[in-house]
C-alpha cells in the first residue's frame, strides 16, 4: 500500500510496480486519510519533512504546514495504524530552538506516540545552513538575482522569529510494543558508515526489548559474550603517579550506535566475557580478586551490562 498526495507520484509508483511485477495498492490523500482505520505491521515514510515558514513551493520538499508540524502530525498519527509489534521508520527534521537541547522537542513527540523509538538525528544544520541546503536541493540557488536573495532573507527571518538555532535531520524507527509508555533512545550519530538501516534499527529495538524485560536475577544466571566488533577507547592523563585513565568507552566498529562509558570493574568484566561462565560467577571471581562486595558490584556493574547488550556489544548466550 503506497499514498501521496500528488497524483504523479502516485502514477510513478505504478510505474515501478510493474516494472518490478508488485502489485501495491496505492490510494490519494494526505497523512493517514487514504487508510483510516486500517492497520499495518510496517510504515515507511520519506515525507516533506524540510522546515519552512508554511509556504509550498515545491510539493516534495515542503509540506504547506508552517515549522516541523508536519512530522509531528505523521509521529502522532502512526500508532493507530500499526499492529501490535508492528514497526514504523521514517525520515524527520525537528526544530531546535535557541537555549534548548535538540532531544526535547523530538523527544517529545516520540514520547507522545507510546511507542519504543529510537531517534537518531544525523546532522544538525544553523539556519543558513539548510536554507543554502535546500535552496540547492531544489535548484533555487543557480536562479539569479534578487529572487533567491528574497527568498533566502524571508526564510531565514521565519528562523529568526521562531528562535530556531538549528534543524535536527534524522531517522526516526518506532515499535508499538504491548504497553503504551514506550521506551525511547536518542542517540547523535554523525559518523561516516553509521547508518541506520530497518534491520539495525529492528535489531536494536529487540535487544532493547530483551534487556527491559530481564530481570536482574536473569541477567546475573546469563553467560554472555563480548561482540568481536566491541572496541575499547581510553583516555588518559599524566601526572606524578604516571598515567591515570579518566575515560573508558566501549563502541562497536563498523556499525551505528553510541558509546558505553565503563569503569575500570566494567572494563575488567567486560573483558573477560567470554561467554563460557555465568555472569555472577564472573562479578564473584572479580569481587574476590579485589576484596570487594559482590552484591555491590552486581548493583554498579548491572546498568552498564544492559546498555552494552541493547547496543550490540555484549550478546546473551543461548543455553
Ligand atoms: C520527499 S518526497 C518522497 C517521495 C517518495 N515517496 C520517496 O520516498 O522517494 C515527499 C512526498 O510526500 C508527498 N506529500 C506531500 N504532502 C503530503 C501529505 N500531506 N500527505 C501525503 N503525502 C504528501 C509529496 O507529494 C512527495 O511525493
Amino acid at each position: 500500500m503506497a499514498t501521496d498526495t500528488n497524483p504523479r507520484a502516485l502514477a510513478l509508483a505504478a510505474a515501478t510496480a510493474r516494472l518490478n511485477g508488485r502489485h501495491w495498492q496505492l490510494r490519494e490523500g494526505s497523512l493517514f486519510e487514504p487508510v483510516a482505520g486500517e492497520r499495518f505491521d510496517l510504515i515507511v515514510s520519506n515525507p516533506p519533512f524540510v522546515v519552512g515558514d508554511g509556504e509550498r513551493r515545491f510539493s516534495y520538499r515542503d509540506s504547506g504546514i508552517a515549522g516541523d508540524g508536519f512530522c509531528r502530525a505523521l509521529l502522532a498519527g502512526i500508532r493507530a495504524h500499526l499492529n501490535p509489534g508492528g514497526t514504523a521508520q521514517l525520515l524527520a527534521n525537528w526544530i531546535v530552538r535557541e537555549n534548548s537541547d535538540w532531544r526535547e522537542r523530538v523527544g517529545e513527540w516520540v514520547a507522545g506516540t507510546g511507542c519504543d523509538a529510537w531517534v537518531v538525528q544525523r546532522e544538525i544544520a544553523d539556519p543558513a545552513e539548510y536554507v543554502g541546503l535546500w535552496l540547492r536541493d531544489s535548484g533555487e540557488a543557480d536562479g539569479s538575482g534578487t529572487g533567491v536573495r528574497e527568498l533566502t532573507e524571508r526564510w531565514l527571518d521565519y528562523f529568526d522569529r521562531e528562535r530556531v538555532r538549528g534543524i535536527g535531520m534524522g531517522v526516526i524507527t518506532l515499535r508499538r510494543g504491548d504497553s503504551d509508555r514506550g521506551e525511547v533512545t536518542l542517540d547523535e550519530l554523525t559518523g561516516v558508515g553509521d547508518d541506520v538501516t530497518g534491520p539495525e534499527a529492528a535489531a536494536f529495538l529487540s535487544r532493547r526489548a530483551w534487556t527491559l524485560g530481564a530481570s536482574d536475577a536473569h541477567l546475573l544466571a546469563t553467560r554472555l559474550s563480548l561482540s568481536e566488533h566491541a572496541v575499547l577507547e581510553q583516555r588518559a592523563l599524566a601526572g606524578h603517579q604516571g598515567w591515570t585513565t579518566v575515560l573508558r568507552l566501549l563502541r562497536r566498529e563498523g556499525g551505528p550506535g553510541a558509546t558505553v562509558q565503563l569503569d575500570e570493574w566494567g572494563q575488567a568484566l567486560l573483558g573477560g566475557c567470554t561467554g563460557a561462565v555465568p555472569l555472577q560467577l564472573q562479578i564473584d571471581l572479580l569481587a574476590a580478586a579485589h576484596g570487594l562486595d559482590a552484591a555491590r558490584l552486581a548493583v554498579a556493574v548491572l546498568p552498564s551490562i544492559r546498555v552494552a547488550i541493547a547496543r550490540g556489544l555484549l550478546h546473551p548466550v543461548p543455553d
